[in-house]
């Protein structure tokens, strides 16, 4: 018998997955209509009202933002019906707003749920970040190794020339010394503009999506829910926040971190089992977008569990009229 207490995990991830698909559902109208509030505040408002449907007892530890930013979903608030096991849960409700509303690949909307304690409650600052995909020995690549070793290391690891391999990163100018140290490696660059949960799951599927290493700065809340993702798909990463001022360094010590330059590794980001739900919002590799027919739309949900390890891609047609 199972205490109602306890995080079931199986049980829940249905939920979790209608959870995704609602914000999905509720931004796709907003899809290359240019305006990325609309298309976040839809995502936003229909997935709180279906979390607050599940028998859960749940704290938003990664969220829209803190409390005095965030008028729904911020960290810290209660959601669920209160009956159910405690639960972290960790959001994104429209990772990438800016991709959906200029109609661009790889928006997704993103949740993750672990029993409490799970999850590392990541300020709102920037991550460096760094991610490979499974079956490789542990440590192969680190943060603390220049680009261009990351890159020798892994092709030496996977057998294969330096230019055979390709490295994801956010196109930014704060990016532009690490990619023309990258260059010199001749290994590929795919830049993305947007969206760096799905870049690190890229890494995970590399023989489909051709990403074998994710690397550079973003948001540290998408860092802690990549590394959700690549708890359950497999795969290392690694994660240092990095702070531009002491606002950002107050925000660290308000969610009681110390260690300012600790580098965390993908189970002290993500320190317990987890589920996980994306459903793709525009087309990728990872998931295809939302599609409209005359009187339906349909989504594709990716749901995983980590304990498990399981993956399943799942499909769900709705009338519109
Ligand atoms: P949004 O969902 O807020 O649009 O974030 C998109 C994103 O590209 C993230 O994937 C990434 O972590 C972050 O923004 C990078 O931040 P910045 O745009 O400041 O470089």
């Amino acid at each position: 018998m199972t205490k109602q207490s306890e995080f079931q995990d199986r049980m829940l991830s249905l939920g979790l997955a209608r959870v995704s698909e609602a914000a999905a559902l509720a931004s796709a109208k907003l899809i290359g209509r240019g305006d990325e509030k609309a298309a976040d505040q839809a995502a936003v408002d229909a997935m709180r009202t279906q979390l607050n449907m599940l028998d859960i007892n749940g704290v938003i530890v990664i969220g829209e933002g803190e409390r005095d930013e965030a008028p729904m979903l911020f960290i810290g608030e209660e959601v669920g019906t209160g009956n159910g096991p405690g639960v972290d849960i960790a959001l994104d409700p429209l990772e990438g707003t800016t991709l959906t509303a200029k109609d661009m690949p790889n928006a997704l909307t993103v949740i993750a749920m672990g029993p409490r304690g799970s999850m590392l409650h990541a300020p709102d600052v920037y991550m460096d970040k760094l991610a490979i995909g499974p079956g490789y020995p542990t440590d192969v690549v680190t943060l603390d190794m220049s680009p261009s070793k990351r890159i020798e290391a892994l092709a030496k690891a996977k057998g294969c020339e330096m230019s055979d391999i390709t490295v994801c990163v956010l196109e930014r100018p704060r990016h532009e010394d690490m990619i023309n140290e990258l260059r010199t490696t001749g290994a590929a660059i795919r830049l993305i503009t947007d969206g760096d949960v799905a870049g690190v799951m890229h890494c995970a599927e590399s023989e489909i999506t051709g990403i074998d290493i994710y690397m550079g700065s973003g948001g540290a809340p998408e860092g802690v829910l990549a590394a959700a993702a690549l708890k359950c798909m497999g795969g290392q990463m690694y994660g240092r926040l990095l702070f531009r001022n002491d606002d950002e360094r107050g925000r660290a010590a308000k969610a009681g971190i110390t260690d300012l330059d600790r580098i965390y590794s993908r189970d002290e980001l993500v320190t317990k089992d987890v589920i996980f739900a994306a459903t793709g919002v525009t087309d990728g590799s990872i998931v295809h977008g939302i599609k409209r027919e005359p009187g339906f739309l349909t989504t594709e949900t990716i749901l995983m569990r980590s304990k498990t390890g399981s993956v399943r891609r799942m499909s769900y047609r709705i009338k519109t009229k």
